[in-house]
């Protein structure tokens, strides 16, 4: 963060450009934070807990930098002064929990009255769920959306002016906002939004609804925040989009992603390049053959299936058949063979049959994915597929859900085993959770290895042995160049 905050007048109006404004009223939350540090004899805390996806994730750490800035100490415990749920809708089972923890954190704030609750993310963005809010959880004192984020620090400062519940939330927007901090997980890899919101409508889905429509952000911006991230100690990047290979399309001159990818492959100090989400129809033979190509986009490929039947695909809205997946997804595994694709599988789609089921069970043998995550299909209020009506009993996708499991993790087993005895390299992670004695590292694949050596490795590329493979991960040991 360049700004000096203690140079703002906070006396003065709040700028009107962007970040400018948010910069201002950081300082201004700063002094409301001080005035509360004063009245509590210790240093406010504050809690950011993250339920959705990767992206979700990184605006957390959008969150993170703000409160950080504001003069917050973070902290995982969510009995804090201040604590936010960057939420999820994508299935019903993220808002129930997300309903279960406010509860909890209802439990907290009776025992601490200062205590500060906010919500943000993707669940507030449906009205059935503010209503629901303002109904039964009076206790919330902020509650915002998914397109005015990068507000926060000015609704932060309203939390400290204003009584009452404060609900801010925007239909939609067509900007995006650079240059504000942000306080990362780790310390050597970090995601990087690439583009906003998406403009698929698949009939199941309501990320198109709570994040609206597609943007892309500038290379030059992309390019520049990277490099800033390479000079901190990072080494490895995530790009984020739902759907990366339609980034850049609807630039002021357009980009296509792959040519993004060739852009920052350029970035000097940065060692590894991941992206996420490639939906299919929009995969091209240019990205594969960049890929194929580069010394440092890791050999993964989260590539969502969601079915197997094109007759389920149609009705899915996907826009690609069984056989077109098929033909994509060997044609990359011919060009790249250490390459390990990953996919996302909905069961329980309204009107699935068993041979349906039995299409994506064929899909899963013949790609045999390195790993999937199989989803039972949840209704979503307001997409296409929740008003048809042939809905699938639950004991009929109890017993798909079951098969395609078993056929994912047999293809899985049977995939994961195939480096064993080879010499590869490994971002280094973390200290073994279970073992402190063991490192944790990820190969360029995204399998994980355990080795014994020293915490002092942690965010540095070693070369590893993978001595035994243990189903989903490897044990082994470091060797010397
Ligand atoms: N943009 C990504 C997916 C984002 S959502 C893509 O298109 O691949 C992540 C995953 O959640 C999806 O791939 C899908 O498998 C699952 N999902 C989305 N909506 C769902 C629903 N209504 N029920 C069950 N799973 C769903
Ligand atoms: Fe949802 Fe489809 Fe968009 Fe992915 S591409 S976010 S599944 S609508
Ligand atoms: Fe969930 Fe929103 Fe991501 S609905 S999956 S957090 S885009």
């Amino acid at each position: 963060m360049n700004t000096n905050l203690e140079k703002i007048d906070t006396t003065a109006q709040a700028p009107v450009t962007e970040p400018e404004r948010q910069y201002y009223f950081m300082a201004r939350a700063r002094e409301h934070v001080k005035a509360l540090e004063e009245r509590l004899g210790r240093k406010p805390l504050c809690c950011v807990t993250t339920f959705g996806c990767q992206m979700n994730a990184r605006d957390s750490e959008k969150l993170a930098g703000i409160l950080k800035a504001a003069g917050y100490e973070m902290t995982q415990e969510e009995n804090a002064d201040f604590v936010i749920f960057n939420t999820c809708t994508v299935r019903d089972n993220a808002n129930q929990r997300v309903y279960g923890r406010l509860g909890v954190l209802n439990g907290y704030k009776k025992k601490n009255p200062g205590m500060k609750i906010a919500l943000c993310g993707c669940m507030m963005q449906e009205p059935s769920v503010i209503e629901k809010l303002k109904k039964s959880y009076g206790f919330v004192d902020l509650i915002f959306g998914t397109h005015n984020i990068y507000k926060f620090a000015e609704l932060l400062t309203a939390s400290f002016e204003r009584e009452g519940m404060i609900i801010d939330i925007w239909k939609d927007t067509d900007r995006i906002v650079e240059d504000l901090p942000v306080e990362r997980k780790y310390s050597f890899k970090s995601g990087i939004n690439i583009m906003f919101g998406c403009n698929n409508f698949c009939s199941y889905c309501i990320v198109p609804y709570v994040r609206g429509r597609e943007r892309s952000r500038n290379p030059e911006d992309i390019i520049r925040e990277i490099e800033g991230l390479v000079s901190d100690g990072v080494t490895e990047v995530m790009l984020l989009g739902q759907n990366v290979n339609s980034y850049g399309k609807n630039l002021e001159n357009p980009v296509t992603f792959a040519q993004l990818l060739t852009q920052v492959e350029k970035i000097e100090g940065l060692q590894r390049i991941r992206f996420m989400t490639s939906h299919p129809k929009d995969l091209s033979p240019e990205l594969i053959q960049v890929m194929k190509e580069s010394k440092k986009i890791c050999r993964h490929l989260h590539l969502p299936l969601q079915s197997g039947s094109t007759r389920i695909l149609k009705a899915m809205n996907r826009r690609y058949t069984k056989e077109q997946y098929l033909e994509l997804a060997l044609r990359i595994k011919r060009e790249i063979p250490d390459i390990s694709i990953t996919t996302d599988i909905i069961v329980g789609f309204p009107g699935e049959t068993f041979e349906d089921v039995e299409e994506t069970i064929d899909v899963i043998r013949k790609v045999k994915f390195d790993n999937a995550f199989t989803f039972i299909y949840s209704k979503r209020t307001g997409t296409p597929a929740a008003s048809m009506e042939n809905q699938v009993p639950e004991s009929q996708v109890k017993e798909a859900f079951d098969r395609v499991l078993k056929a994912v993790q047999d293809t899985a087993k049977e995939q994961a085993g195939r480096f064993q005895g080879q010499i590869m390299e490994v971002l280094v992670e973390e200290r073994n959770e279970n073992d402190p004695r063991l490192l944790t590292g990820r190969l360029s694949n995204n399998m994980l290895v355990h080795f014994p050596e020293d915490i002092s490795l942690i965010g540095k590329l070693v070369r590893v042995s993978l001595d035994v493979c243990h189903g989903f991960y490897y044990t082994g040991r470091m060797v010397e160049e």
